[in-house]
């Protein structure tokens, strides 16, 4: 059976969601959030060891003012009141993404939580916030031409390997497993290098709606898949006297 060492989500169609009901984005928004809730009790559940959503990508400050506020305003919320509950279920919290940009006072709600969970190691829960993952790469290409530049490494030394090392520098594993909730079937600039090899799956159903027994299917989706990342796949297992 396949391992799922790390799960990650595009959490995709809060707007929709709103609009289909006649409410306001925000809502859809609200609603999302508690969807991500389920979605990390059901990981702890399911012992999965890492999850990544993503939750704001660069690409999202083209959106109404308006709405980037709300947003933030509901990621400032989400922190300050789930940062108890964290630490009691043993979650780590950290985020990936551009922190130069996103409002002071998030940045130190997320600074705060990150510090007090990091001991924490039931679930490594990692929020994909002002992500952009051409971005990333941009900048991982910068700091190894800096670190040849300052003599601390040689050219050569540049492998795919260090490359990974130093673009997901918190260790964590490549993602085994990407969905994409409403419909769209595109990665929207969302771990671009890790996703390799990773097995995608797109579910119709808005993110708000999203629930364990949505999870529970695609687990069992993932794990009928067969993962032959460019070999062949291990032969059936023989049985008999021979
Ligand atoms: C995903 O829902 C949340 C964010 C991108 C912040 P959307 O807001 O993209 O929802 P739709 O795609 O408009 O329905
Ligand atoms: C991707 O969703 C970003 C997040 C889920 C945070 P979008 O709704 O922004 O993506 P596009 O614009 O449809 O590709
Ligand atoms: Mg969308």
């Amino acid at each position: 059976m396949n391992r799922l060492r790390h799960l990650a989500v595009i959490m995709d169609g809060n707007g929709r969601w709103a609009e289909q009901r006649g409410l306001p984005r925000w809502k859809g928004h609200e609603m999302g959030m508690q969807a991500v809730r389920r979605l990390i009790e059901a990981a702890c559940r399911r012992d999965i060891p890492v999850l990544t959503v993503f939750a704001f990508s660069s690409e999202n400050w083209k959106r109404p003012q308006k709405e980037v506020r709300m947003l933030f305003t509901l990621f400032h919320r989400y922190l300050v009141s789930e940062r108890q509950n964290l630490l009691d279920n043993g979650i780590r919290i950290s985020a990936v993404g551009r922190r130069d940009r996103i409002p002071g006072i998030v940045r130190e709600v997320l600074a705060a939580t990150e510090s007090a969970t990091e001991k924490c190691s039931r679930l490594h829960f990692r929020i994909a916030l002002d992500y952009g993952a051409r971005h990333e790469i941009v900048e991982t290409a910068r700091s190894l031409a800096r670190a040849v530049l300052e003599r601390r490494i040689e050219i050569d030394q540049i492998t795919e390997d260090l490359f990974s090392r130093t673009i997901s520098s918190d260790e964590v594993p490549d993602p085994d497993f990407i969905i994409r909730t409403a419909g769209e079937r595109r990665l929207s600039n969302f771990l671009l290098w890790q996703a390799a090899y990773a097995e995608l799956c797109f579910l119709p159903k808005l993110w708000p709606d999203f629930d364990e027994s949505d999870l529970e299917n695609i687990l069992d989706d993932y794990y009928s898949r067969t993962r032959k990342f460019g070999a062949l796949a291990a032969p059936a297992p023989q049985y008999g006297n021979s």
